[in-house]
């Protein structure tokens, strides 16, 4: 794919306003499709293009729009997903701060589709100034006709509201985010109820990330065809974001189309290893909370299934490099902190078993490390796995299962040794 697509504004001067977006053709799918699509022909055109959610687990996008009740005797609602906040993730950050009017188009693209009464974005706390960009572009959009009361004169009123988090990770998970948007504390739901049948105040409700909602404009311009021929197959469609990150030269979000290979987003877009005495060790590729590469395993396209089929996923396409000065017992420490200090506490498996996952690899870190801590991690995190009311509990036992699986022998000679074996005893990982 050599044309940009998503990215294809970014680096316009005056690319955050509407009037440039408008000169590169913005708003014109708005148009076109309020002049005489109907509602459920948008569906199905999302549905053939192949979209799958970029915001972690793929679903596909068409399907989830499809689930919204028929008839309509309530308010929907549109939630867009801007919490970004997965580590290694900044993909959604550089839309909205470079492209704020594809994805207010995308929104309003969706939001008409199923019939929704207003969209929320809801973006994360520590998004300051990308905040107040949405909110300009959210302000020129109500000027121009194009969000607010009977848009483009087709009767259709759809409010477009921003609304600021707090700065909490798990108000990224979906009931979580509409418990925050709700004013209440971002706790996660137990479901069913799925938000399509009860979500923001009871409300249909459908959540999606920024950067599904970004494709749409492009799905009804060009048409679900040509989407559809982006990529390696009909499961995996369309132009993509990659964020990089790590030991690379050149870290930063690069495009491309969906089944990149990974060597190819390193060594080509990211240019090579950052030290070249340092070689590849391994690499987290969909964000941290999904199982680590060994570099061996690194000869895999950047896509939903060929990442399953290795094992791990593309969740937010967040490529995290680690080179061969990587200490992996350090690395996992840092990561597991994370999930502990960002579990909402409701359910005790997560709430203890994060919080004993961090402070035994603490333990292990620092040289203290007992004999049966490598194999108690594996049974806490088998034990979080699949036994909590949301997927933060997941997305803390897949990096330790997968982290001690892989490179098992580092943790047990920091156990062995008392200290770390990769940057030395007297330059403690600590
Ligand atoms: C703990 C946790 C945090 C999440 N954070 C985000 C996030 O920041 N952004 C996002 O789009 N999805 C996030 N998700 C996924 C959402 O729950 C949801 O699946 C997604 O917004 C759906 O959009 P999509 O279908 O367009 O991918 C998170 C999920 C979990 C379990
Ligand atoms: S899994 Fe963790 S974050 Fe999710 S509801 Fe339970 S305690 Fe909260």
């Amino acid at each position: 794919m050599d044309e940009k697509i998503l990215t294809r504004n970014i680096h316009k001067e005056g690319c955050e306003t509407l009037a440039v977006y408008e000169q590169g053709g913005g708003y014109q799918a708005l148009r076109k499709t309020l002049g005489g699509t109907a509602p459920a022909d948008v569906i199905e055109a999302v549905k053939k293009s192949g979209l799958r959610g970029r915001g972690g687990a793929g679903f596909p996008t068409g399907l989830k729009w499809s689930f919204m009740p028929k008839e309509k005797n309530k308010p929907h609602y549109l939630l867009c997903n801007a919490d970004e906040s997965e580590p290694g993730t900044f993909k959604d950050r550089l839309l909205m701060e470079r492209d704020p009017h594809l994805v207010i188009e995308g929104c309003l693209l969706g939001a008409y589709a199923m019939r929704a009464d207003a969209c929320y974005i809801y973006i994360r706390g520590e998004f300051v100034y990308p905040g107040k960009v949405m909110q300009r572009a959210v302000a020129e959009a109500y000027d121009k006709g194009y969000a607010g009361k009977n848009i483009l004169g087709s009767g259709w009123d759809c409010d477009v509201v921003v609304h600021m988090g707090a700065g909490a990770y798990i108000c990224g998970e979906e009931t979580a985010l509409m418990t925050s948007l709700e004013g209440e504390r971002g706790w996660p739901r137990v479901k069913p109820p799925f938000p399509a049948q009860s979500g923001a105040w009871g409300m249909p409700t459908t959540i999606n990330n920024v950067e599904t909602l970004a494709c749409v404009p492009f799905i009804l311009e060009r048409g679900p065809e040509w989407f559809a021929g982006i990529g390696p197959d009909e499961r995996n469609t369309g132009p993509k974001l990659f964020c990089l990150s790590g030991h690379v030269k050149r870290p930063g979000v690069y495009e491309a189309a969906m089944g990149l290979p990974l060597m190819d987003l390193i060594n080509d877009l990211g240019g090579g290893m950052l030290h070249d005495d340092r070689p590849l060790k391994a690499c987290i590729p969909g964000g941290s909370s999904v199982p680590v590469l060994t570099a061996e395993q690194c000869n895999v396209n950047l896509d939903f299934d060929s990442l399953q089929t290795a094992g791990t996923g593309l969740g937010s396409a967040g490529c995290m490099v680690l080179d061969s000065s990587t200490c992996m017992v350090k690395a996992l420490h840092r990561i597991s902190h994370f999930y502990s200090h960002e579990s909402c506490g409701q359910c005790t498996p997560c709430r203890q078993g994060t919080g004993w996952l961090a402070s035994i690899l603490a333990r292990v870190e620092s040289g203290a490390g007992r004999n049966e801590d490598v194999d108690l991690l594996v049974s806490i995190a088998d034990n979080i796995e699949g036994n909590t009311i949301c997927a933060l509990g997941d997305a803390a036992a897949w990096p330790v299962q997968s982290f001690v699986k892989k490179f098992r022998p580092e943790f047990q000679a920091h156990v062995d040794a008392g200290a770390c074996t990769i940057l030395g005893v007297a330059e403690s990982c600590t």
